[in-house]
């Protein structure tokens, strides 16, 4: 599995999502379609834009009961799908449940990632809310090797945790990470936040990049300066 630069397509409707698309006349990316475009547009703008030629990773976070899980993830297999995720937190029997889902007949099934915690909550929101004690890294990795043991293909998590879930997981564990800018740009409303080359040197298998590529003047030239600083 190579390393990939995936865009966030974190547009409202199908209109601004296809409009964006077609600036990209040369390459296909690989492109992640998150909730708020999946319950606007639904299956259909998955297939769309997979008969454009793109590769998808489709950032639904399933987490229910496991034979819930199990139904649902058929269901986004049969979209052909690349790449999905779940919740961790749902237990090692959700995720095993998940992956039997996304199996095909042919034994061939999308990639599957386990979301550890959100970089979003607070190791202090954690503990008084959540009721978990043990500190941030311990509880990241050990949803890792929660899903590795479920037989998950990797995880999403921030470019600074990689290597770490490199060491505990194994070098074939595959991270997904965002949180990406490039050292000129903006960081908006990421705090912890890694230039596509440094992922690369720590290790990322994907970096998932949105704004600085969907809001630049020239967002082909931002995905190829990606690329170039990512996989090349
Ligand atoms: O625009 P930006 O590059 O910040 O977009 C990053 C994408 O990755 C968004 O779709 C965001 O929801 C997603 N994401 C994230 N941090 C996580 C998990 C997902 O930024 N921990």
């Amino acid at each position: 599995m190579g390393k990939d630069v995936i865009i966030a397509l974190d547009f409202k409707n199908g209109a601004e999502t296809m409009n964006f698309l077609e600036k990209f006349k040369d390459e296909r990316p690989f492109v992640k379609i998150g909730m708020e475009l999946f319950y606007a547009e639904g299956a259909p703008m998955v297939r769309k834009i997979k008969e454009r030629g793109h590769k998808i990773f489709l950032d639904l976070k399933l987490h229910d009961i496991p034979n819930t899980v199990q139904k649902a993830m058929a269901v986004l297999s049969g979209l052909d799908a690349d790449m999905t995720n779940l919740h961790a937190a749902g237990t090692k029997e959700m995720m095993e449940a998940a992956v039997k889902g996304l199996t095909r007949a042919d034994g061939t099934r999308p990639i599957l990632i386990a979301v550890t915690q959100l970089t979003s909550t607070s190791e202090e929101r954690m503990k008084n809310e959540l009721l978990i004690n043990a500190p941030m890294e311990e509880v990241v990795m050990k949803y890792a090797k929660n899903a590795c043991e479920a037989g998950l293909d990797g995880v999403v998590c921030s470019p600074i945790e990689a290597g770490k879930v490199h060491e505990t997981c194994g070098k074939g564990f595959l991270t997904v990470t965002p949180g990406i800018r490039f050292a000129d740009g903006d960081t908006g409303d990421q705090v912890r936040v890694t230039t596509p080359a440094k992922a690369k040197e720590i290790g990322s298998d994907y970096i998932v990049v949105g704004r600085p590529i969907t809001e630049a003047d020239d967002p082909v030239a931002a995905y190829r300066r990606c690329v170039n600083d990512f996989v090349d």
